[in-house]
């Protein structure tokens, strides 16, 4: 039966499934954004539903984890209302052996990041796909930059040794903008040695919002997998 369906999304489905599985009654938690997200969000709404699961608060991370939680009946909360947020969980593009990521493939990294860091436990649910040895080696590196800034930000990733290219809409004409109203740099690097360092230069340009590198956030991934077959999560700890 399973065999029918695009492994991807099998794996997706599952590692969501499994995600869902993990929130606890009473709990705030932050709903990341993705494909995979929308599953998990899909599987939390489905326990609140049938009663295994009550009186969470969400906190969505953008505008379409906001209308997919409003959608499966998650109610929603923001950073104002509550103290603490006990669980978050996120996709990711990429994830290295250390559990850095990149993120920002959505372009909705930096809400991601703050109710991700700010989170006790965050779990990164991906399929196999997503694990790299060196992070930047499949995925170009997000990076959000406020619209008039965009020139001297673009030459300042340049003279680091990144190739930024603008992120351009589909069905849209010209660039994406993020849910904040800014523009996303799609950024190549050769290597990135040292994802923390990387991750607080480009945040040190003026005009720079946050970029997709999440370091030392991740507590927990959920990887989805199918083997002869079948789907199936394995868990990868710090
Ligand atoms: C959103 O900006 C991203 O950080 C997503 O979480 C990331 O791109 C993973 O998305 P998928 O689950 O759709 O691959």
């Amino acid at each position: 039966m399973s065999s029918s369906i695009d492994p991807i999304i099998l794996m997706k489905q599952e590692v969501g499934k499994a995600a869902a599985a993990r929130v606890l009654s009473g709990s705030v938690v932050g709903l990341g954004t993705g494909s995979t997200m929308a599953y998990a969000i899909q599987f939390i709404g489905d326990r609140l539903q049938n009663g295994d699961l009550k009186n969470i608060k969400g906190i969505p991370t953008s505008f379409q984890s906001r209308v997919l939680a409003k959608e499966y009946g998650i109610p929603l909360v923001t950073l104002d209302e509550v103290d603490r947020i006990h669980v978050a969980i996120d996709g990711a593009d990429e994830v290295d052996p250390h559990l850095n990521l990149i993120k920002g493939g959505g372009a909705a990294h930096t809400q991601e990041k703050i109710i991700d860091a700010l989170a006790d436990r965050f779990i990164v649910v991906v399929d196999s796909t997503k694990l790299v040895t060196d992070l930047g080696s499949t995925f170009l590196l997000p990076v959000e930059v406020l619209p008039m800034a965009i020139s001297p930000v673009t030459k300042a990733i340049t003279n680091l040794g990144g190739r930024p290219q603008l992120r351009m809409g589909v069905k849209k004409a010209g660039p994406v903008v993020t849910d904040q109203g800014n523009l996303v740099l799609d950024v190549k690097f050769d290597r990135i040695d040292n994802p923390g360092e990387l991750e607080k230069t480009l945040n040190n340009i003026p005009g720079v919002l946050e970029n997709g590198l999440f370091v030392d956030v991740a507590d927990l991934v959920l990887v989805g997998e199918v083997i002869d077959g079948q789907p199936v999560v394995r868990e990868i700890t710090r």
